[in-house]
């Protein structure tokens, strides 16, 4: 494997949680790898499907999901309809080919800046290990 790869992490972040606290790992000048891109949610629970699988395909190697841990949710019940969500999509990615591991979901609070940018440099570490997706490459369209 090339030593160079530097896998691409889509995540989508809930606005009141993970988001802000992507935003105190900044200000807290904390380090973490800049293989993510933030895609900033007011909720977990409105990231669809589609989106995760369109990541995927587009190019990502791997997708975060995180939003406010249970209980914690402004709507209510978005991150329990999230964590269904990736339950299921767990066990279809592997009928298409895709490590079920290059999606995550956790939970990481407005004052979890830490966190956050341990999530980031576990999952940059996992992906180097597993290689490129290739899926992009795959894709004949
Ligand atoms: S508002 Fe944060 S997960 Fe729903």
């Amino acid at each position: 494997m090339a030593e160079d790869y530097e896998p691409t992490i889509i995540a989508f972040v809930c606005n009141w949680c993970t988001y802000t606290a992507a935003d105190l790992a900044g200000t807290s000048r904390l380090t973490y790898p800049p293989n993510v891109r933030l895609i900033r949610m007011m909720c977990t629970g409105m990231v669809d499907p589609k989106y995760v699988i369109k990541a995927l395909l587009e190019g990502a190697d791997a997708v975060l999901i995180s939003g406010c841990h249970p209980g914690d949710c402004h709507y209510i019940n978005g991150n329990f309809k999230a964590r269904r969500r990736v339950k299921l999509l767990k066990e279809i990615l592997p009928r298409f080919g895709i490590d079920e591991s290059r999606l995550r979901l956790t939970w990481i609070g407005a004052s979890e800046g830490v966190d956050f940018a341990r999530t980031i440099k576990e999952m940059v570490s996992e992906m180097k290990a597993l290689g490129p997706s290739g899926l992009k490459e795959q894709m004949v369209l």
